[in-house]
């Protein structure tokens, strides 16, 4: 494959209109013994034609088990680096190398080494959404779907650096009362949501339950009515009496929710903006064209190097050893 091609961050290569892009996508996966891993906040058409869809936890114990040959990954660049350490053998295939994350970019990994030179007594938990080399720099990672049980599997005395999120660090720390020193990160999408027109949106539908994720910030989980990871939020909305809720995540999930109970009504909470919106622009980035491409020229693939792959892989092993001890 000619390098130019690529140097965008993901094929850009004219895809024949006449094409059934399903069919495409299905036959390659056969040809190939290749899996399409999704997260719940793609488009609509990559969760339908996904093998497996779900939250962080889920879609890393998926790659952790996969006998596929090729693993793509439909979702952000550390999710597919995720992967690519629980499978080094495998080729670990990301639609569009641009699928950043804005917390795993609020995390550079040598002033976090510096603000862990400044805690050298305690241990390092962090959240899934954080780079290779963040990973390396850690002792069990999480994800929000475990991050609790995590914490509380500990001694009570431990203290704890947790990274990088501060809003899924301060709902932990409030839960558990643990001893933990938070880094200053956040996500962009779970930031953006309005108080003032959650409320007035409660207001307007009284009998609707507020569902949030904890990566939103602290008012927004004040008010909420249950509060889970992508996966327990659909659970949720699931097992409910309730009819009517607003979600404040990623509008994605709104897909499964609204498949799943289609006699509910789900409203994407508001965004502190003009924009009706609360899409992750980097999950977004991927679309069926680029999935097709992907998967039929075997590109981009996610590298890394053996040492990274070896000291990254260690506190994920833990977190997914601590998960299956809990059930999850
Ligand atoms: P979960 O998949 O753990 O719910 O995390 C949400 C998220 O922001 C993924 O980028
Ligand atoms: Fe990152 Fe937030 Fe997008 Fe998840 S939703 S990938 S945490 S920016």
């Amino acid at each position: 494959m000619d390098d130019e091609l690529l140097s965008k961050g993901f094929l850009d290569v004219p895809i024949d209109l006449s094409l059934d892009l399903f069919q495409e996508i299905n036959k390659l996966k056969k040809e190939k013994n290749a899996v399409i891993l999704a997260h719940y906040y793609q488009e609509a058409d990559i969760q339908d034609i996904a093998d497996f869809i779900g939250d962080s936890l889920a879609l890393s114990q998926q790659a952790a088990k996969t006998d596929a040959d090729i693993i793509l990954f439909a979702g952000v660049h550390f999710m597919a680096e995720t992967a690519k350490i629980l499978c080094p053998d495998k080729k670990v295939l990301l639609p569009d190398l641009n699928a950043g994350c804005s917390l795993a970019d609020s995390c550079p990994a040598d002033k976090f080494a510096e603000f862990k030179l400044k805690h050298p007594d305690h241990l390092v938990i962090s959240y899934i959404n954080c780079s290779a080399e963040i990973k390396a720099l850690t002792d069990i990672i999480c994800t929000s779907s475990n991050a609790e049980k995590i914490v509380e599997s500990l001694p009570r005395e431990q203290k704890i650096i947790f990274a990088p999120d501060k809003n899924l660090g301060a709902y932990i720390k409030k839960k558990t009362g643990r001893d933990m020193v938070l880094w200053d990160g956040s996500c962009m999408v779970h930031e953006i949501f309005s108080l003032e027109k959650i409320t007035k949106l409660k207001n307007q539908y009284p009998d609707a339950e507020l569902i949030a994720h904890p990566e939103c910030e602290a008012a927004i989980l004040e008010i909420s009515d249950y509060i889970g990871s992508t996966l327990g939020l659909l659970n949720y909305s699931k097992k409910s009496d309730s009819k009517e809720f607003i979600v404040a995540t990623e509008a994605g999930i709104l897909h499964q929710m609204i498949k799943e109970s289609p006699n509910k009504m789900f409203l994407a909470a508001p965004p502190n903006n003009s924009c009706a919106c609360n899409d992750c622009p980097h999950m977004k980035l991927n679309t069926l064209e680029k999935l097709y491409n992907c998967l039929k020229y075997e590109q981009p693939e996610i590298l890394l190097p053996s040492d990274l792959i070896e000291k990254a892989k260690k506190p994920i092993i833990r977190m997914l050893k601590l998960s299956a001890e809990f059930g999850l």
